[in-house]
């Protein structure tokens, strides 16, 4: 799997992801959805780096202008619901995108740490040779992102994978690289190096999905 870590060089990107970790600011849950939102642009446009290209001929007002245009079969699929706004922003660039949502959360037995990821919900269009980008923010352990994979198989073989992030953990990075083959690639805002015995990335940010929609009642 080809890792592109994206605070390997410094960016604004790191202003965005310290305003997602901060305690304070973070209690804005409208700036925490636009802070994602706003890496998701910054990782499409890195990936838009790797996709295929066309020669088109552009008629401007005043003549026509051949420009290299995206040539890509583009199927963006989220993990509710803290994957909502990384859909979001990805979706403003590749805004002709095809999109699937599925639900993939831990179910925990009574009282324990230990959880099994259970997939519920799940609407996909045709996955058969189309450019997949999986879009989940926090890679904790990488089960989500495998089991939402799983789910996606009989839906068709994608032509090539991209998982897009926006914190992983050093734990669930090893994982995904073992399960998804060599030319996936794994787009990441930035890299942790610890996950907690609740699984929860360390230092990370907290639970992405309350702090962008708020608190819910454990079920
Ligand atoms: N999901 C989150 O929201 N945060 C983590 O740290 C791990 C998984």
């Amino acid at each position: 799997m080809h890792i592109h870590n994206l605070t390997e060089q410094n960016s604004i990107l790191n202003t965005f992801i310290s305003e997602l970790r901060d305690v304070t600011i973070q209690k804005d849950s409208m700036r925490f959805r636009r802070n994602i939102e706003r890496i998701a642009e910054i990782l499409g446009y890195e990936i838009s780096k790797v996709l295929n290209y066309k020669t088109s001929q552009i008629k401007t007002p005043l003549g026509v202008c051949e420009m290299n245009v995206l040539d890509n079969d583009i199927v963006l699929c989220s993990i509710l619901r803290a994957g909502v706004p990384l859909h979001n922003g990805l979706l403003n660039y590749f805004d002709t995108a095809q999109n699937a949502f599925i639900s993939a959360y831990r179910h925990h037995q009574e009282q324990s740490d230990d959880f099994e990821i259970r997939v519920e919900y799940l609407a996909c269009p045709d996955l058969e040779n189309k450019t997949l980008i999986l879009a989940d923010p926090m890679l904790a352990t990488g089960q989500s992102i495998v089991a939402t994979f799983e789910a996606l198989k009989p839906f068709g073989k994608p032509k090539d994978i991209h998982l897009a992030c926006v914190i992983g953990a050093q734990e669930g990075i090893e994982y995904v690289s073992k399960y998804f083959d060599k030319d996936a690639h794994l787009w990441i805002a930035t890299i942790d190096p610890d996950l907690n015995e609740k699984g929860y990335i360390v230092p990370g940010l907290g639970d992405a999905g309350d702090l962008a929609f708020g608190e819910k009642l454990q079920h």
